[in-house]
């Protein structure tokens, strides 16, 4: 029995959905712990893609999959998720999926027009910036499990009438909120004279500072409705003991985090310009509740370069022709928000110091091809006292064949990759167990299973 936790080095973009593809045959359970639809996992199937938001990525496989209590949880975007799934595979099936009761969940005063879209509205207009979170209620839906008073859980949705009298309680204190955002927000757009960038923006404005009050009767009968269909679609339980149990039988379980641990809530390098979530290895054991023993294996996934999507602080970001080079041989575009990702060298720093916090004993290096007969070659070996990268020059290597590789294995990269590989380990302090060097054509030295 393995239990191994996977989780992304840096902000949350480097490729969990094949290091999890990779491993997830071999598992009989697939934990997904933090974060919400803001993820997306995708995970190449049939010449496609099959894009996972909150469902572990391993359903298509008949594994159990189970969202965990650390987990927000969206009802309409999770069929929306499933029917999306249903295109490319129609034969998945439900019977092995499973949501815990205790996982909170996102309701319409949370996002647009509402509450978040309000608070980053309000950040624009004073700073001329905002987080840039992915719009899908994130921040607000964990903000209310940390108040608990106006939290709504999944189990809250099976019993329409206590359904209806915590709804019918929190809806006049949401819209207390909106209000005074409202009001607040027309003030500050005087006094800071804030213009919208585009007609674009000038809309999306107008429809949340002129959106409807929020409708407790219609919330009350949609989200009810959602606990019906949830209890026809998925095994709603206590997914803890579920895991535990699977543990205790001596069964692989993999537990697959969203995001990356340079977004964690307590210990991203931006505060806050992060996600609400930890997410770090550690965070493994809440959102999947079992204890820190268990976890035998602690894999991060690295890109061989770094990319970010939305603010924050992103030391080694590049610009002009090397970048757009990287990002249209890397895919660099957010699988959730269809952004287009910042791209920058690798980060030995956040590596280093992410691999300390994490615990990592395997590296899984995916994107080397992305880097392939690029002109110039830096990695980040630290900062200076001013944080400022200091680089250190490597040499590129020609396009990975990959004839080469299938006939001799890590000997068929080229030197030059072979030593970036090596330069990456030893930022993380540990060995590299997997490599996609291209898009799912990879080598692996060391399963995680
Ligand atoms: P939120 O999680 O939607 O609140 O977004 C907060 C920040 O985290 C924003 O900068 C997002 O772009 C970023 N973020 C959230 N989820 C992901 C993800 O899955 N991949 C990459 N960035 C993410």
């Amino acid at each position: 029995m393995v239990v191994a936790v996977v989780n992304d080095t840096f902000w949350g973009d480097c490729g969990k959905g094949w290091a999890v593809s990779r491993a997830a045959p071999n598992a009989y359970t697939i934990v997904r712990f933090n974060g919400g639809c803001n993820a997306g996992h995708s995970v190449p199937y049939k010449g496609g893609e099959l894009n996972y938001h909150q469902v572990p990525s391993a359903l298509h496989l008949g594994k159990n999959c189970i969202m965990g209590n650390g987990i927000v949880f969206n009802p309409p975007q999770f069929f929306n998720e499933l029917e999306e799934l249903k295109k490319v595979e129609p034969e998945i099936s439900t019977d092995t999926l499973y949501l815990s009761d205790s996982a909170h969940v996102t309701m319409p005063y949370h996002v647009k027009p509402y509450i978040e879209a309000l608070e980053e509205l309000l950040d624009a207009v004073r700073t001329g910036k905002n987080i840039g979170t992915t719009g899908k209620g994130i921040g607000p839906t964990y903000s209310d499990k940390a108040n608990r008073r106006y939290a709504v859980r999944v189990g809250d949705l099976l019993d329409q009438d206590a359904l209806a009298d915590k709804v019918s309680r929190i809806v006049p204190v949401k819209q207390g909120f909106v209000d005074f955002y409202k009001g607040l927000i027309g003030s500050e757009m005087e006094r800071t004279g804030y213009k919208p960038a585009n007609e674009a923006e000038e809309k999306t404005n107008r429809e949340i500072l002129e959106s409807p009050p929020i409708d407790a009767d219609y919330i009350i009968e949609k989200f009810a409705g959602y606990g019906k269909q949830l209890r026809d679609t998925v095994e709603i339980t206590d997914t803890s003991k579920m895991v535990n149990d699977h543990i205790d039988e001596g069964r692989n379980v993999l537990l697959e985090a969203a995001q990356g641990g340079g977004l964690d809530v307590d210990y991203c390098n931006d505060f806050p310009n992060c996600t609400s979530s930890n997410t770090i290895t550690g965070a493994a054991c809440i959102g999947a509740g079992i204890s820190p023993d268990k976890i035998e294996k602690r894999i991060g996934v690295v890109k061989a370069y770094c990319s970010r999507v939305g603010s924050g602080a992103f030391p080694t970001e590049i610009f002009g022709g090397i970048a757009e080079t990287i990002q249209d041989n890397g895919k660099e575009y957010g699988r959730a928000t269809g952004r287009k990702r910042r791209v920058g060298w690798l980060d030995g720093k956040v590596l280093r110091d992410g691999s300390r916090l994490n615990g990592y004993n395997g590296l899984a290096v995916i994107g080397l091809n992305a880097l392939a007969d690029l002109p110039e070659l830096k990695v980040c070996t630290d900062y200076d006292s001013d944080g400022t990268p200091i680089y250190y020059d490597m040499d590129p290597w020609p396009r990975i064949d990959s004839g080469e590789v299938e006939k001799k294995g890590l000997e068929g990269l080229p030197l030059q990759a072979i030593r970036y590989l090596d330069t990456i380990a030893k930022f993380g302090n540990t060995e590299i167990i997997m490599i996609d060097y291209d898009f799912g054509k990879d080598l692996i030295l060391n399963p995680i299973f």
